[in-house]
């Protein structure tokens, strides 16, 4: 439990960088939060600070709960299984373990420890966290959330749909996972759609902005 506990921590605490606000300031564009949605994610990097700010900070918060996941799963098999990291594998005993790590990476980036807990909106560093968790699962909603966006142009529909749809992917691909694997996933996935409320709103009202990869917002 201790190393499960300062992996929990550590976790956050890394999650909790947010690397599209420190790229867009060490890039000359400012704070990225003064323009656009205000939100701190690749998607904002783009309309604020164009396309080389917007893929750094995607590398950056994909790379970073891919870490926390990986690295933490390496670590508490080594401390507490002998280097068997199939005991934290979905399905086996300690499943809910790594399920735990995955939410507070992402947690990390959605309350921030840096920015007084305000952060982003969880869908970057959920991705790379699906990814350290079980990469085809990740592909899968990698690519729900692609042709979502393609169709609506829309990057909030996309998000908040592949979002809601990982408690039934997980349960798909893991009937035998235990139940609080499941429920702490199924947190991520409402944790995110909380993030967005603010889009939510917007999509409701016909305010949203629409992908672009040309127009910039002015600040
Ligand atoms: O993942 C963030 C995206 O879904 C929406 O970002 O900046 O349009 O609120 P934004």
């Amino acid at each position: 439990l201790p190393i499960t506990l300062a992996c929990v921590v550590v976790s956050f605490l890394v999650c909790g960088i947010p690397f599209g606000l420190i790229i867009g300031k060490l890039s000359g564009n400012g704070d990225i939060r003064n323009a656009g949605s205000g939100n701190i994610g690749t998607t904002n990097a783009l309309r604020v600070a164009g396309p080389k700010v917007a893929a750094a900070t995607l590398l950056f918060d994909v790379l970073k709960g891919v870490l926390g996941v990986c690295v933490s799963r390496i670590v508490i098999a080594h401390v507490a299984f002998e280097g068997n990291v199939a005991m934290l594998a979905p399905g086996a005993p300690a499943d809910w373990v790594l399920a735990l790590v995955a939410l507070t990476c992402l947690c990390g980036h959605v309350f921030s420890p840096y920015l007084h807990f305000h952060g982003g909106k969880g869908i970057a560093v959920g991705v790379g966290v699906l990814f350290g968790w079980y990469w085809p699962l990740a592909l899968i909603h990698l690519g729900i959330f692609i042709v979502l966006v393609a169709i609506t142009k829309f990057v909030s529909v996309g998000s908040i749909a592949t979002a809601a749809l990982v408690p039934v992917t997980v349960s798909i691909a893991f009937p035998y996972s235990s139940i609080p694997c499941k429920l702490l996933m199924a947190v991520m996935g409402v944790i995110v759609v909380w993030a967005h409320r603010g889009n939510i709103k917007k999509l409701l009202a016909g305010k949203e902005s629409k992908l672009s990869f040309t127009k910039r917002v002015s600040k």
